[in-house]
């Protein structure tokens, strides 16, 4: 054999070998990353009784996504079956069975604001840093009416996951929410709601899920393939909220799904969840929008 060709032959067969390494190393990290125990501070909140209380966290539950993944009767679902990724949210409602039946108000507290299960797992799919700055009395509302609902029959989590999505997450590509989120802050103070910056960034937390913790949009990490990058939604490079200019026009974008001109946006993008936020959420969130830190496009 012509010793130059023998020479790449055996460069190839180390890298074939190194990547074959490389794989095991990062399937096998991704399972212990899955079965790792996160320490968080575990704090319970008050939980107010009333309907009033019960009315927020119905809100809450409809426009901040836990109705679109787990239902509206909290019973479960399949809320993504594409490209080999095949993931059902748990039933979550109250009953005999279901993964919440012993839930505590601090397991609570710890699922949503630390992406924590009480036997300390890392939840791997659902976005709890959306829900980590959340305060108590939010937390508290939302606890009120998860208990008041009545149960539902449905089964557990299913998650099954392409072999790129679990290299991704074990060689620290894609991570979970425990790992984007910091423990040690303190719960946040109440901003006073109503159409300003303040209250508009608190709204806009249920968008860093997708949109990147600065909102710049771009790739969404551990995504199907055949999805659109999210949008920048700050003022930077490559904004689309020049389209929407005030408020109005967000608001009905947020509602019905289509841009200005009219054509339909990606429904990967939870409308059904949006559609039920009230005015001052949307116009408070357009506010924040339009005073955010600038980023350019995918500078998530
Ligand atoms: C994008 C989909 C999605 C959204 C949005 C979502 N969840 Fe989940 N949730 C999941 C999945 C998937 C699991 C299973 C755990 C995991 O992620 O690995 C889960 C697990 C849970 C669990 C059980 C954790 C355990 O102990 O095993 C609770 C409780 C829960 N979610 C509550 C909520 C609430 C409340 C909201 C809204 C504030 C919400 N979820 C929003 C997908 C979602
Ligand atoms: C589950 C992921 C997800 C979440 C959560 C999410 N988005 Fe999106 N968003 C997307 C995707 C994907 C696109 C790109 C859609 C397309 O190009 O058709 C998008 C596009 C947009 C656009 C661009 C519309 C246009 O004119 O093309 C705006 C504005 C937007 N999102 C605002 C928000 C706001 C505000 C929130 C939070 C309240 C939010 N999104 C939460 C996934 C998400």
């Amino acid at each position: 054999m012509h010793a130059w060709l023998r020479g790449s032959l055996i460069a190839a067969t180390v890298l074939a070998t190194a990547a074959a390494g490389a794989a095991g190393f990062g399937l096998y990290r991704a399972e212990y990353k899955l079965d790792r125990r996160v320490e968080v501070p575990a704090r319970a909140v008050a939980v107010p009784t009333g309907s009033a209380a019960v009315d927020r966290g119905r809100y809450l539950f409809t426009t901040r996504g836990c109705a679109e993944c787990h239902g509206a009767d909290a019973a479960g679902r399949f809320f993504i079956d594409d490209g080999g990724l095949r993931v059902r949210a748990p039933n979550i409602s109250p009953g005999a069975g279901t993964v919440v039946a012993n839930y505590r108000t601090e397991d609570w507290v710890r699922t949503l604001r630390h992406g924590v299960k009480p036997d300390g797992r890392p939840v791997f799919i659902m976005p709890s840093e959306d829900y980590s700055r959340w305060t108590d009395a939010d937390a508290g509302a939302l606890i009120a009416y998860m208990r008041q609902m009545p149960p539902a029959p449905g089964g557990g989590m299913v998650a099954e996951l392409p072999l790129p999505v679990r290299l991704a997450y074990g060689l620290g590509v894609l991570k979970d929410a425990a790992e984007k989120i910091d423990h040690q802050l303190p719960p946040p103070a109440p901003v006073p709601e109503g159409v300003n910056v303040a209250h508009g960034a608190y709204v806009a937390q249920t968008c860093v899920g997708c949109h990147g913790a600065g909102l710049g949009g771009g790739k969404i990490p551990g995504a199907p393939p055949a999805w659109p990058a999210a949008a920048n939604l700050t003022p930077g490079a490559g904004s689309v909220m020049p389209r929407y200019a005030d408020a109005e026009t967000f608001a009905a974008m947020m509602r019905s799904g289509r841009r200005p001109d009219g054509s339909a946006i990606s429904t990967e993008m939870p409308f059904s969840a949006f559609s039920a936020m009230s005015d001052v959420d949307l116009q408070a969130m357009h506010l924040y929008l339009q005073s955010a830190p600038p980023r350019a496009f995918g500078e998530r």
